[in-house]
């Protein structure tokens, strides 16, 4: 069995900054009721003349996280794609990073896991490595939401929460150490799948149907999400992943150097560092900035955080997610 290390972080976000006063320009909100519920400043949505989408944000991120890696396109044996906006319905984002890098005919596979994609991609990853199948892999997360928000006064409660933005992270095999993925763990509870998502169209429900329909008042296709009842399972299931992590590892919490929980509500983030007893430094927020980024929202962090030099060799780092599914998960990284 091999180690599987991360030695190379990328992140895009869109150029386009939407603060909570554009949006009440859009529909009737503010930027103190944004500020106080969820501790968002401002987010990223794509301008709709640009080109970006889910797999070209999640190219220009992988770009950079292969140069900094010090390996090439050609030296990646396999990708992993999480993201719960999709350019096409099918196929999937993975196939094309391999077109738009430019690299060999190698597999690429998609990750539907929402808020926890990354944390379940890296997973994936971390395991092809271990077994000896593959030696490099690019793990990304993207995710292109302002194209399928509400941005009416009816779909507020969603809308002014969710970003555009990808990540990236090169995970290669580590021999002879003990650094790099010490354990992931996932977990999932469908009976809560309908609290958080965008039912339509559905095979049942298919785009003909809703075009013959032509009801205006149809919102399936918008994410529809039970604010409360989420709230309260993640701050739960946040807790019982990161607890899970330490545990499988024998480690307290005291271990922890870094927690990067995915980027769901400062309010949430906060009840967790507060939980677990961590300092402000202990902690890496950046929700304010981009808000929820979904699938991208726990790679972008770690880029951040590494970027900004928070994370250092040795430091143990607890990447931590909840979301729709409902799903969770968490991984626990000596750097
Ligand atoms: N601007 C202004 N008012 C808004 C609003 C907005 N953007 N969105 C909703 N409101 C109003 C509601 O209409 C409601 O008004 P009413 O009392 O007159 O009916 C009031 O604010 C309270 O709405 P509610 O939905 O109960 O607010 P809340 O305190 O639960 O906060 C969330 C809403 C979404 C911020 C909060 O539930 C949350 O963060 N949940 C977790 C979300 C999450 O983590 N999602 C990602 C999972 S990965």
């Amino acid at each position: 069995m091999y180690n599987s290390k991360i030695i190379g972080l990328g992140k895009y976000v869109p150029e386009n900054v939407v603060t909570n006063n554009d949006l009440s320009k859009l529909m009737d909100t503010n930027d103190a009721w944004i500020q106080e519920r969820t501790g968002i400043k401002e987010r990223r949505w794509i301008d709709k003349n640009s080109e970006d989408t889910s797999a070209v944000m999640g190219a220009k991120a992988a770009r950079i996280a292969i140069e900094r890696s010090g390996l090439t396109k050609d030296d990646i044996d396999f990708i992993v794609f999480a993201t719960l906006s999709p350019d096409y319905y099918f196929p999937g984002c993975g196939v094309q990073i391999q077109d738009m890098l430019e690299m060999p005919t190698i597999g690429a596979l998609d990750v539907r896991n929402q808020c926890s994609g990354f944390i379940y991609a890296v997973s994936v990853a971390d395991q092809f490595i271990k077994t000896g199948m593959y030696k490099n892999i690019l793990v990304i997360g993207a995710e292109y939401h302002s194209g399928g928000l509400d941005k009416t006064t009816r779909g507020r409660s969603v809308s002014v929460i969710f970003g555009d933005g990808a990540g990236a992270a090169v995970m290669s095999r580590a021999e002879n150490t003990d650094h790099g993925i010490l354990s992931s763990h996932l977990h999932s509870e469908g009976k809560y799948a309908k609290e958080l998502i965008v039912e339509g169209p559905n095979i049942k429900h298919w785009v003909p149907q809703m075009l013959e329909e032509n009801n205006p008042d149809d919102i399936s296709y918008f994410p529809y999400m039970n604010g409360q009842h989420v709230f309260k399972h993640a701050v739960v299931r946040f807790s019982e992943a990161i607890m899970e992590g330490l545990a499988a590892n024998k480690l307290e919490k005291e271990a922890i150097d870094m927690l990067i929980p995915h980027q769901a509500n400062l309010r949430i983030s906060q009840f967790i560092q507060k939980k677990f007893g961590l300092r402000d430094n202990q902690v890496f927020n950046n929700i304010q900035k981009y808000g929820n980024t979904t699938a991208a929202s726990v790679i972008i962090a770690l880029t951040e955080a590494w970027e900004a030099g928070k994370i250092k060799d040795n430091d143990l780092v607890v990447l931590a997610a909840f979301g729709s599914g409902f799903t969770w998960g968490s991984v626990v990284i000596r750097w």
